[in-house]
């Protein structure tokens, strides 16, 4: 008491406007949509991140490009291997929202389920960003953006150019598909785009589709499989570069010779799969690109900001032949 009554007039206006910034600091933090738990004011942003797991390459590649993008932008990142269970992740993103962080982000295992985990984040005012792979939840308000690939258009692509490959065959051309993990969208759209592609011909039949849950193992199980039940294959749609390199290994224990016997066409462009295109076992790849932490992180900024953001933001990517393939490689970041 004795200090207050004896502090000079310019002490009494510090002590005065610190204590109006400090009110409204936390009335500013409450109030916020955005904010991200509302307990620190530092300026520094944490995030939590849930990813889906280390399946792939192209998964590697994302992981990476999330930590070294992190970090460029200093960003706090709390990282979660989800181990393709959608159990861990909202696991994980509950504790995340249990240490306030400023902003959540995830790639979602599978699409469905998500409404009430998000809904706990929401009203925990912590912002939610989707990366890689969307949720099919109705309610669009329960995240803040998208930021991903078009699937649809890369199932699409993949049908398209087989379409115009086999636009003078006279005949049935068998293709047998080994999807994604099922339930994930990549598995869903890609599966929708490439049969409504196909379409355009009658002659071209998925005879057999099975998930290799997005890996080698799983790709060269269900190939081995196809080939056994199949005396004739003359397609094989992989929904990503992983589950081909797998088939890869089955079609030449089985005597045939790929991307001959068996036209192989696949999804993501990783280095190992651009290099098996450009060694004409593969023969057709649609791009899917891993790097997304660059965009990630500066959205995170943005959103932090209480800037608005646009909804979906689509990442840009292309197809490989193999002359393409043997130009890209070289330079080829993952
Ligand atoms: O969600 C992207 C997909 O997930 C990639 O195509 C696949 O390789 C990964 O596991």
């Amino acid at each position: 008491m004795r200090k207050m009554r004896t502090q000079s007039a310019p002490w009494r206006a510090a002590a005065v406007l610190a204590s109006v910034l400090l009110v409204g600091g936390v009335a500013a933090c409450g109030n916020s949509d955005t904010g991200g738990g509302g307990t620190k004011d530092d300026g520094k942003i944490t995030m939590g991140f849930s990813q889906v797991g280390a399946e792939s390459g192209w998964r590697t590649a994302n992981t990476i490009s999330i930590k070294e993008a992190a970090t460029a932008a200093g960003i706090e990142l709390k990282f979660d291997d989800a181990q393709q269970k959608q159990e861990n992740q909202i696991k994980a993103i509950r504790n995340y929202i249990q240490q306030k962080v400023d902003v959540i982000a995830f790639s979602p295992v599978v699409e469905s389920g998500w409404d009430t985990v998000l809904k706990e984040a929401k009203d925990a005012k912590i912002p939610v960003i989707l990366t890689d792979r969307s949720v099919d939840s109705a309610d669009k308000t329960l995240y803040k953006t998208f930021l991903g690939s078009d699937f649809v258009k890369e199932g699409k692509l993949a049908g398209e150019w087989l379409v115009e490959q086999k636009k003078t065959a006279s005949g049935p051309v068998n293709i047998v598909e080994l999807q994604g993990s099922t339930g994930a969208a990549p598995a869903n759209d890609r599966k929708k785009g490439f049969a409504e592609a196909i379409a355009a011909n009658p002659n071209l039949k998925v005879i057999a589709s099975q998930t290799g849950d997005f890996t080698r193992a799983g790709g060269k199980q269900v190939m081995e499989q196809f080939l056994k039940a199949n005396p004739k294959i003359d397609v094989l749609f992989a929904h990503n570069d992983d589950m081909g390199l797998g088939a890869l290994e089955a079609i030449t224990a089985a005597g045939k010779v790929p991307g001959k016997d068996i036209t192989i066409i696949t999804i993501d462009a990783v280095k190992d799969g651009m290099q098996a295109l450009a060694d004409g076992k593969f023969n057709f790849i649609a791009e899917c690109s891993p790097l997304l932490g660059p965009q990630l992180m500066d959205l995170a900024k943005k959103v932090k900001a209480g800037e608005e953001v646009p909804a979906r933001i689509e990442t840009e990517e292309t197809t490989f032949t193999t002359a393409q393939a043997k130009e890209a490689l070289p330079n080829r970041k993952y």
